[in-house]
């Protein structure tokens, strides 16, 4: 990982917030530790105030009901509440901002118009996907299945789901028709949304050919509801493919709010996790919109007529809470982009930036790293002039990254927010907020309100009190954007977040809390890799390898990638009789690829006569880690392996 500097080290300089981020700002440093106070000490208080930023059909009387303990975990926030997310995030603001543009949107090419689309117009073609999705048979509580490009119907299509009552799960058109038809099973969809192809990077990926193959052996008869974006051919299955353009013309552009319960499921969205398959995140209603319009507006310190871009995919968390509900809840205008930070060249970031006057900008340190890389000049040749707030998410930042984010893109004028937080929280959990404290790069710094951080001692699981401590990452109590459940499996909820730190929600992550008392993700400590940004777990991808024919076994851990942060590492064992070979190893990649996604292409796959395992069987991955980094010294006591020549045979093969 690159990792981040060691907070008392010299790279960890503090840049404090100008005297103008100051006076902007919603927060600053007083009203941050006073506000931060009494959100810890009354929480009910605090949030039962905040939970007026949106619009109730039945205002809330009970704030907060909430328990931490294994085997009885429960979170519910506003449980008595009724509202629309849809409503709150397009009808509220029509009699104030009905012609302000809501969504950008803006093309995988640069030479095709962009678009403006205003809260009238969101609300017209909301309403009619709505009636759309009604006409085909779903009804409130139905999943829907959303595998779309960026455009702007991906909006459309959540916030028409919100506004009937259907549950959403996103699917990354990245992703294979194999992962693909596993979450459509796994959520039970009614209905897949997709497109006849997804151009990216000025490439095309064949969406719906993917759908047909991922529902090839269905026999639920999902349907699948088609948005032009290419004008490609495509196979239609007759009876249960539309075209959206052709049902959107036979239904109008008005369609009710349905009244929800505060704990009505908003979203499922599936994560990876250390074991087994991918798990379906549930977000609720409430407490989900609450949270992501709240730190939507005081992380970025939005204001209005900002112009707000997050790079994001809607397939991602970041792209649910901070492209879609955070920023339109408040009223704000998102930008929405197709395409990648390298087509048709290495400006194209500053080039979205300079055209529509991005005030805010959020994007990934794997994506400020590929950019650095590429020199200066195609970020100074753009007026970057507007912007006036940065922000990273998705892994730590390397100080070199961060720095160049500062000086190059920022001028040195614009305060980082560095936000830590995961699928399952919803909204930023520690950041920095901009007017309120300086800046340190490499640190996610200051916990968000509400919000109670705690190092952890990993083997006792006791609190490590004080500062300049490490340990594990967990949090105390609730807050209202966290996770609910998992799809189907509350068991499975309960033991993956509660379970090793009885009382504890834990994140996964490794932490410092420095001198100051700010804290610095050390990355995660599990089996989970963040590859780009894209949270990968080993297991996932040691399953599709095994499930090739000619693989015996497969381990898979993290490495150290100047660019991901993490690469893929694999060791694999072939079955018997069968030869390591050059074509072998394409195959196996491409493999993945398909088994997976492109996120998921192996950058190294080693051939492993033989995995070191203990006695009982179980796969020793800190020594095939410490390999993996070329950090042979290290690798500590082998003398528990079955057999521990393995270890030797991995080293003399590793530089092959
Ligand atoms: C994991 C969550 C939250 C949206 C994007 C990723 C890592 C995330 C940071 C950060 C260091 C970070 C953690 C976390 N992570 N943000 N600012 N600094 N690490 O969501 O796919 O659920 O992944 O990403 O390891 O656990 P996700």
């Amino acid at each position: 990982m690159s990792s981040a500097a060691h907070p008392d080290s010299a790279a960890s300089a503090v840049h404090p917030p100008s005297a103008e981020t100051i006076a902007r700002a919603h927060v600053d440093a007083a009203k941050y530790e006073a506000m931060y106070k009494a959100s810890i000490t009354d929480s009910a208080g605090f949030w039962g105030e905040q939970g007026k930023r949106i619009d109730w059909i039945k205002p809330y009387t009970q704030v907060r009901d909430v328990d931490f303990t294994l085997g009885q975990v429960k979170i519910n926030w506003y449980a008595d509440g009724t509202l629309n997310v849809a409503a709150n995030c397009i009808d509220r603001h029509l009699a104030t901002r009905a012609d302000q543009t809501a969504i950008i949107w803006e093309p995988d090419d640069p030479k095709d118009p962009a678009k403006h689309i205003t809260y009238r117009e969101l609300h017209a073609e909301t309403c009619k996907m709505a009636n759309v999705l009604k006409s085909l048979g779903v009804k409130k509580g139905d999943r829907v299945v959303i595998y779309l490009p960026m455009i702007p119907e991906a909006a459309y299509a959540m916030l028409a789901c919100a506004r009937i009552g259907a549950i959403h799960s996103v699917v990354f058109a990245g992703f294979s028709p194999d992962a693909l038809g596993a979450r459509v099973n796994g959520c039970d969809a009614k209905v897949v949304i997709t497109s006849d192809g997804a151009p990216r990077g000025g490439r095309v990926t064949k969406l719906k050919d993917n759908v047909n193959q991922a529902l090839l052996h269905d026999t639920t008869d999902v349907k699948c509801l088609i948005v032009r974006r290419t004008g490609q051919q495509i196979a239609f299955r007759q009876g249960l493919d539309y075209w959206y353009h052709e049902e959107a013309a036979k239904v109008p552009a008005d369609c009710p709010a349905e009244e929800m319960n505060a704990e009505d499921p908003l979203f499922i969205l599936y994560t990876s996790g250390s074991t087994g398959q991918p798990k379906g995140v549930v977000h609720t209603s409430g407490g989900y919109l609450v949270y992501a319009a709240m730190t939507h507006q005081i992380t970025f310190d939005y204001h209005e007529g900002d112009i707000y871009w997050c790079t994001a995919d809607v397939g991602w968390v970041t792209g649910h809470s901070y492209i879609v509900y955070g920023p339109l809840a408040n009223g704000a205008t998102t930008l929405m982009f197709e395409g990648v930070p390298t087509f048709p060249d290495a400006s194209r970031f500053w080039q979205v930036c300079e055209k529509h006057k991005v005030t805010q900008f959020y994007t990934a340190p794997t994506a400020i790293r590929a950019l650095m890389g590429q020199g200066t000049e195609w970020v100074t040749k753009c007026d970057l002039s507007s912007l006036r707030l940065l922000g990273t998410v998705g892994e730590p930042i390397n100080p070199e990254a961060w720095n160049w984010y500062d000086s190059v893109v920022g001028k040195g004028k614009c305060p980082i927010v560095d936000t830590w937080w995961q699928t399952e929280t919803g909204g930023h959990l520690i950041t920095p907020l901009p007017g309120a404290h300086p800046t340190k790069p490499g640190a996610a710094q200051k916990p968000f309100f509400g919000v109670q951080p705690v190092v952890l001692e990993p083997t006792t699981g006791a609190e490590i009190e004080g500062n300049g401590v490490e340990g594990v990452l967990a949090i105390k109590d609730s807050w209202p954007g966290q996770m609910r459940t998992v799809w189907g499996d509350h068991d499975r909820f309960e033991k993956t977040y509660f379970s090793d730190y009885k009382g504890y929600y834990f994140s996964g992550d490794g932490c410092r809390r420095d001198k100051d008392g700010d804290y610095w993700i050390t990355g995660r400590v599990d089996d989970v890799i963040n590859v780009s940004g894209h949270r990968m777990g080993t297991a996932e991808v040691e399953s599709a390898l095994v499930a090739h024919a000619k693989v015996a076994e497969a381990a898979v851990v993290g490495y150290p990638h100047d660019i991901k942060g993490q690469g893929i590492y694999c060791y694999v064992t072939l079955m018997n009789g069968e030869e390591p070979s050059e074509d072998l190893r394409k195959e196996l990649r491409n493999w993945v690829r398909t088994e997976i996604g492109p996120i998921a292409s192996p950058d190294v796959i080693q051939w492993a006569p033989g995995l070191p395992k203990t006695r009982s069987g179980k796969i020793m991955r800190r020594i095939l880690r410490k390999i993996a980094e070329n950090d042979f010294g290290a690798l500590g006591d082998t003398s528990t392996l079955a057999d521990p020549s393995v270890v030797d045979d991995l080293i003399k093969n590793r530089s092959e």
